[in-house]
């Protein structure tokens, strides 16, 4: 890894393609029913070559943006579902013209979308007033959350939707990222089926994402087998009693790419304060936000071994005091080393800036030993 930091510079992401396809896999196998689909939310990690993985494994893929879309279009995805938030028409036209499967979500853009595309099919998003996730901030479901359609309102869905002649062929939820509680997950489930019942011409029942990975040490993947057992046997059940055997369709993003991801970032010295060691280094939140954003936890190592190990605070170099990667760790490093941040490729280059004039950095991508630049580091330019 550190051969890598003296190839394509410091800070810089490296994946590892064998993990996104062990994720994949791992994914399909343990939700054994036959009319499964997994679109695979681009939000997390948009590089082409990485969706380009996903797309060779079989994966449909889910927007939000024009483009994303447009770069899952050069992927060579067909198969899109597109998520809908606080969108133009602009923005809805373009979805319609493209064939993508809309996901709406307020009456107010169902009542646009009708008129921009009478006798049309879409997906609706549903809050159902389940929410879960790692942070507030990723809780997608419930009272307090500003998205879908409360499930309260179907009788207004359905009124709209009949006066524009638009089928509704698909209902979706997504509660939050970062779960690992099957049992909420499955709670989730149950209530977005009660609400499903209500939609006469269902082609599929659309779950989101929000399947978590485990940052902290010791905390607990989640038991994907079983859960996925529970997802198909629930599903089943539904499907009978419905009279139709629906698609079943998962959105994730962390859960396939998260675990591939490190961030390697190098020291650049070790500052001491009567009341802090800090570890200085030469990236920041605009290079890596969730810490920053969520304070989320990622296990940081070094990777030149070294046997003096204090307590420190990780410090960015953006000139914000909230800047740091992680505080109260465990650590020995000297300027120069080269460190880790674990689970990285999940919401980490995406959520990247140029803030404060740091350039983003390169990714690379290894795939069975074979090493590849996937993304130059970015170059500051002035204005023109
Ligand atoms: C609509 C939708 N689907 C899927 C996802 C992916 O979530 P996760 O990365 O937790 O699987 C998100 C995340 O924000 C989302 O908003």
């Amino acid at each position: 890894m550190k051969e890598l930091v003296q190839r394509y510079g410091s800070p810089l992401y490296v994946y590892d393609a064998e993990v996104i396809r062990r994720q994949y896999r791992n994914l399909i196998h343990s939700i054994a029913y036959p009319r499964l689909r997994i679109h695979y939310a681009c939000k997390a990690n948009s590089n082409i070559h990485i969706l380009r993985i996903l797309r060779r494994l079989g994966a449909g893929i889910e927007v939000v943006s024009r483009a994303e879309a447009e770069l899952a279009m050069r992927a060579g995805f067909s198969d899109v579902l597109y998520t809908c938030s606080n969108v133009t028409d602009e923005e809805l036209r373009f979805a319609i013209q493209h064939h993508f499967m809309i996901t709406i979500d307020s009456l107010g853009q169902l009542e646009r979308y009708g008129k921009l595309n009478p006798g049309g099919s879409v997906s609706v998003r549903i809050n159902n007033g389940i929410g879960a996730g790692m942070h507030q901030h990723v809780i997608t479901g419930g009272p307090e959350s500003k998205f879908g359609i409360y499930h309260t309102q179907v009788p207004e869905i359905l009124r709209v939707a009949q006066q524009h002649g638009v089928h509704i062929v698909g209902v979706h939820q997504h509660i939050g990222s970062g779960i690992l509680s099957p049992h909420i997950f499955m709670k989730a489930m149950r209530a977005l089926l009660r609400t499903a019942r209500e939609f006469p011409d269902l082609e599929f029942v659309d779950f989101g994402g929000g399947f978590g990975i485990p940052y902290r040490p010791g905390e607990k993947p989640l038991p994907m087998q079983q859960l996925g057992r529970q997802i198909a046997r629930t599903f089943e059940r539904f499907c009978r009693e419905y009279g139709r055997r629906l698609r079943l369709v998962f959105e994730p993003g962390r859960y396939l790419v998260a675990e591939s991801g490190r961030f390697l970032t190098t020291v650049t010295e070790v500052k001491k304060t009567p009341f802090h060691t800090f570890v200085c280094v030469d990236s920041g939140f605009s290079q890596f936000a969730r810490p920053f954003l969520y304070g989320s936890y990622h296990e940081i190592v070094n990777l030149s071994k070294r046997n003096d190990k204090q307590r420190v605070t990780v410090a960015g170099n953006i000139c914000e005091s909230g800047d740091v990667f992680a505080r109260d760790r465990m650590l020995a490093a000297r300027a120069g080393d080269v460190l880790e941040i674990r689970n990285a490729g999940a919401y980490g280059y995406a959520m990247s800036s140029d803030f404060n004039g740091r350039a983003r950095p390169a990714e690379v991508l290894v795939d069975h030993g074979r090493v590849r630049l996937i993304r130059h580091r970015h170059r500051m330019v002035d204005n023109p």
